[in-house]
């Protein structure tokens, strides 16, 4: 009896916390439109073809996704960054979001792998 009442918590436990990583990843996606990432990035077909962020969850570590949102500077130093050539236009820090924000955005970006 107890180890089924165990197992039932564990079980919920599992669901919410699968639910929230849902919510955060959506989240995500809103705040990639909202911010017009699209205007320099495309996933799944959608803005611009020339930053494709479609396997971003299978090249970048999910800490380094987080630098390339408020590090930038640093980020596009220390790679080889593939469309830096072809841009005037450096990605700006957006270090003015709120750490939620930039969570949810890292979540959603994580996700992004090809099939
Ligand atoms: C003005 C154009 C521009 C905008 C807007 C922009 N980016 Fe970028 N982004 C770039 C460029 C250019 C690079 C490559 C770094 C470089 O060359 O400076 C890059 C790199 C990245 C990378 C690393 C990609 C890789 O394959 O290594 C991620 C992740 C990323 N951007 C996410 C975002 C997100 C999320 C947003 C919106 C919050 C955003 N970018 C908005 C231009 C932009």
């Amino acid at each position: 009896m107890v180890r089924a009442l165990v197992c039932v918590c564990a079980l919920s436990f599992c669901v919410a916390a699968m639910a929230a990583e849902g919510d955060l990843r959506a989240r995500g996606e809103k705040l990639f439109a909202d911010q017009k990432c699209g205007a320099c990035h495309t996933i799944a077909g959608k803005g611009n073809p020339d930053g494709p962020l479609d396997n971003v969850g299978s090249k970048l570590s999910a800490a380094d996704i987080r630098a390339w949102l408020i590090e930038t500077k640093r980020m596009a130093r220390s790679t080889n960054a593939t469309f830096r050539r072809h841009r005037e236009n450096n990605m700006k820090e957006y270090t003015n979001l709120p750490k939620e924000d930039i969570d949810a955005l890292v979540a959603y970006l994580s996700s992004l792998k090809r099939k």
